[in-house]
């Protein structure tokens, strides 16, 4: 698939199968999301460029390469994407962070838009839109179109797990955005959850049900 990364790290793909499960709890949900965020984030940083320094060591005076001055903005769909938040920034400590808050309406599954704060240099920031879950894409999409508004123009969407549905639908409204998910699932069902998925992430993260 183009435009689409499965990160099939063996890490990944073992805490993911724990995330799946439904025995487990919210303390556990929620350390092991920030963990494959961690892990996600080691691959979707890996075309940050490098620019040469020069370094002392106690021994001598060498060449070495540090990141090029990238700066990022994390953005999560509120709510489940907060869950991936702390992973990316234990990765990327200068990043800012902005919020975009979407939930689907349980009748006509459209995302419906209730909370939207960015950094105010979003603009001149590469971003990194996090949610854990790609179901229809529509809220995806959407949260890509309000980032898109600000001008921005590099943008990467991460998820732990992503519907053929989803894929789709954001490759048609945006096909300029790379996706990094952890796994592709079979399909959506009649409530748009994804199956087999994890259930509801929002949920299964802050205890709500
Ligand atoms: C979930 C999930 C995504 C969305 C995916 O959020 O975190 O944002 O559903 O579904 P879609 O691809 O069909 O739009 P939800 O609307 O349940 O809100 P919550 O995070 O506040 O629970
Ligand atoms: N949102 C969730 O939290 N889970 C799904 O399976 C689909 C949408």
């Amino acid at each position: 698939m183009k435009n689409v990364h499965i990160l099939d790290h063996p890490l990944i793909q073992h805490k993911l199968s724990y995330i799946r499960n439904k025995e487990t709890g919210s303390k556990d949900f929620r350390e092991l999301v920030e963990e494959v965020a961690m892990l996600m984030g080691y691959e979707v940083t890996r075309d940050f460029p490098l620019e040469e320094i020069e370094v002392e060591t106690p021994l001598t005076k060498c060449k070495c390469r540090i990141i090029a001055g990238r700066k990022v903005a994390i953005i999560p769909i509120l709510r489940a994407g907060l869950g991936m938040v702390n992973g990316f920034l234990n990765l990327i400590p200068a990043a800012k962070v902005g919020h975009i808050g979407l939930y689907r309406d349980p009748e006509t599954l459209e995302p419906v838009e209730y909370y939207c704060k960015l950094p105010a240099d979003v603009a001149d920031r590469d971003v990194i839109v996090v949610d854990p879950m790609l179901a229809t894409g529509g809220s995806a999409s959407a949260a890509i179109n309000f980032i898109k508004q600000r001008g921005i123009k590099n943008i990467k969407l991460v998820c732990l797990i992503a519907a053929p549905e989803g894929i789709q639908k954001v490759h048609e409204d945006h096909p300029d955005v790379v996706i990094f998910t952890a796994a592709v699932d079979s399909h959506l069902n009649e409530h748009a959850y994804i199956v087999p998925g994890l259930g509801d992430a929002g949920d299964r993260l802050f205890g709500t049900k």
